[in-house]
């Protein structure tokens, strides 16, 4: 079976792909009920100034359900469970939640220990780290501290990206941040289905995928030798790491580096690793990293990697020389963040536990430092011109119609271009001839997108 397909089953198996809707709801219903209980005696024995006895847990039910397999696969406990259904419960159910809403009548205003925040459109109570610490610890302090540890980074909610505490302003106790569910994580444990995440302010990656094949890759031997490289490790990892017990000495994850001229194939080899290693291939856009708010772009590019660290994607920064060029010594405040924030983004593509490739045109830009940390620099060159009539030939497919006149060895031979190059100019031809009403593309058609695509890259034939 090859790693795409048993991947694939496993993710099915994880999602409950089989299980119906029903399933997925009817578990989250003993789970909101039981929430629903655990309110009433927390407050009761609140107001009575009494110890609460909390109701254990509902015993889950379904097997096959979303909610189930995380808490089993997470391995959360009853405290765990009743701040994620608190969590989930303005989604599912908000009006649970409500009795939160009730009033100090003493002092006049909300109740400071029941947290929560109000939101723009949702008239429900929004909970807040601080309603979890109610709801699981009521006033034991020694419960509220625990409580404090599933908002840490390496707590399964953070990494699992299942919940979060929003930050909260300077100075303030962090359990007054917002408790938050992603809605993708919202839905899969509705439904069982896995979305894709998309892009966003919130999650700049996008999804990078492509029609072509391994087959249409048109690579140097020498190139075409560290992709495989790339793959035997993905395949290997856990034996590698686990079963030769290396895994003390090297870290897990592999980093790479493409570098080569533009449209050489960096992009495209990015997306066709992931296709053959059925990862899912996200590409950061580095255009929305580069902000003067760096503080969310920290938060923000790292929700990127945190999720990638868990979901089996190979993350692909592309156009990266902005970011991962020479550090520069000079000391303008925006130099000053731009360093904090290459730091920042070195130390998580250190750390992160897949494969993560970065893409640039111009390797003298990267300095060792950098360069130590890739697993492997590859080389994507500008092709010969044997390479390139693959390219020609690629590009047209086989239901293409060539004019008599066109030769593509002779046009191999003479023109120095790359993939990409070759791409625009057989669509400059395509549409050159249909608009002049012909079916077949002639040499003149390829001739003059040549002449554009040349004109267009500052060069001359
Ligand atoms: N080596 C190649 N083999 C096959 N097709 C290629 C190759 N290089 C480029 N192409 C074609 O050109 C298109 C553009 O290439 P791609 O975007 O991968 O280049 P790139 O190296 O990422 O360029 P840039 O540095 O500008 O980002 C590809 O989608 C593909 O159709
Ligand atoms: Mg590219």
């Amino acid at each position: 079976m090859t790693v795409r397909r048993e991947r694939e089953r496993a993710g099915a198996a994880r999602q409950g792909g089989s299980a119906s809707t029903r399933t997925h709801t009817a578990e989250l219903d003993r789970e909101l009920a039981w929430l629903t209980r655990a309110l009433e005696v927390r407050l009761h024995a609140h107001f009575a100034d009494e110890p609460a006895e909390l109701p254990p847990p509902p015993i889950l039910q379904e097997a096959g359900s979303a909610y189930a397999r995380t808490v089993a696969d997470l391995r959360l406990d009853a405290t765990e469970r009743l701040v994620l259904v608190l969590a989930l419960a303005p989604h599912l159910r908000p009006e649970l939640l409500d009795v939160l809403f009730v009033q100090n009548k003493g002092l006049g205003r909300d109740f400071s220990e029941f947290g929560g925040w109000r939101g723009g459109n949702h008239k429900g109570f929004l909970p807040t780290g601080e309603t979890a610490a109610f709801v699981a610890a009521g006033g034991d302090l020694d419960a509220r501290v625990a409580t404090l540890s599933m908002f840490r980074p390496e707590h399964p909610f953070a990494s699992e990206d299942l919940v979060r505490l929003e930050a909260v302003g300077a100075y303030e106790p962090e359990l007054g941040g917002a408790l938050t569910v992603p809605a993708d994580s919202v839905e899969r444990l509705a439904t069982g289905l896995r979305r894709k995440p998309n892009f966003s302010p919130d999650f700049p990656a996008k999804l990078l995928t492509t029609r072509l094949s391994w087959r249409d890759l048109v690579v140097p031997p020498e190139t075409a030798a560290e992709l495989e490289h790339i793959k035997a490790w993905v395949r290997h990892e856990r034996r590698i790491l686990d079963g030769w017990g290396l895994g003390r000495a090297l870290k897990p994850g592999y980093r790479c580096l493409f570098y080569g001229p533009p449209g050489t194939g960096k992009t495209l080899t990015a997306a066709l690793l992931g296709q053959e290693l059925g990862l899912d291939v996200y590409r950061v856009d580095l255009s929305l990293i580069v902000s003067k708010y760096i503080g969310e772009t920290e938060k923000n590019l790292g929700r990127v990697f945190d999720r990638a660290a868990h979901r089996d994607w190979l993350l692909f920064f592309d156009e990266a020389d902005a970011l991962f060029g020479k550090r520069t010594q000079t000391q303008s405040s925006n130099d000053r963040f731009a360093n904090q924030e290459i730091a920042y983004l070195l130390q998580r593509v250190e750390d992160l536990p897949g494969v993560v490739i970065l893409a640039t045109n111009l390797k003298s830009n990267i300095d060792d430092a950098f360069a130590r940390r890739f697993q492997s620099l590859v080389h994507f060159p500008m092709p010969d011109a044997e390479q390139r009539l693959s390219l020609w030939r690629g590009a047209l497919g086989d239901k293409v119609r060539l004019g008599g006149d066109v030769r593509l060895e002779e046009l191999a031979e003479q023109v120095e271009l790359a993939g990409g190059g070759v791409i625009n100019v057989v669509r400059h031809a395509a549409i050159a001839a249909l608009n002049d009403g012909r079916e077949l593309i002639a040499a003149t058609d390829l001739m003059a997108g040549v002449a554009k695509e040349m004109r267009k890259q500052g060069r001359t034939l």
